[in-house]
């Protein structure tokens, strides 16, 4: 199975730049952090995700960890990409297809942009979590 030039370009500058393509952490116990954590079954592999929120619930900064192959890592960081600006409202619109056709995922590897989507949810939940308390 080939990686689509989408995948391997995305993949391959992630690798090169990291920190530039938000790769990192943010601190979990701030405030207006939400950090959601999903896994794979399918393979085992997981993503962090962390989103820096304004008063606005708009997002101002994300970062990402993903321990996955190169499909998992180019659908986080494109992820992340789409992420950039929204509100928390927006963000729950993009889902796992929008990401595996952006980067023409076959049908074997679409876990992979589902691990992303999965993240997404659970960083919007620990953001409902932390606003009510
Ligand atoms: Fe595990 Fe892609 S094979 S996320």
């Amino acid at each position: 199975m080939a990686y689509s030039k989408e995948v391997v370009q995305r993949f391959e500058a992630v690798l090169a730049n990291p920190e530039k393509h938000s790769v990192g952490r943010l601190d979990k116990d701030d405030p207006h952090v939400a950090t959601g954590l999903a896994g794979a079954p399918a393979c085992g592999d997981v993503m962090q995700l962390q989103l820096l929120l304004d008063d606005d619930e708009r997002i101002i900064d994300v970062k990402f960890k993903t321990y996955g192959c190169g499909s998992a890592i180019a659908s986080s960081s494109l992820f992340v990409d789409m992420l950039q600006g929204l509100t928390i409202e927006e963000a729950k619109l993009i889902k796992d297809k929008d990401i595996a056709d952006a980067l023409n995922l076959p049908p074997i590897k679409l876990h992979c942009s589902v691990l992303a989507e999965g993240s997404i949810k659970a960083a919007i939940e620990d953001w409902e979590t932390k606003k009510s308390c």
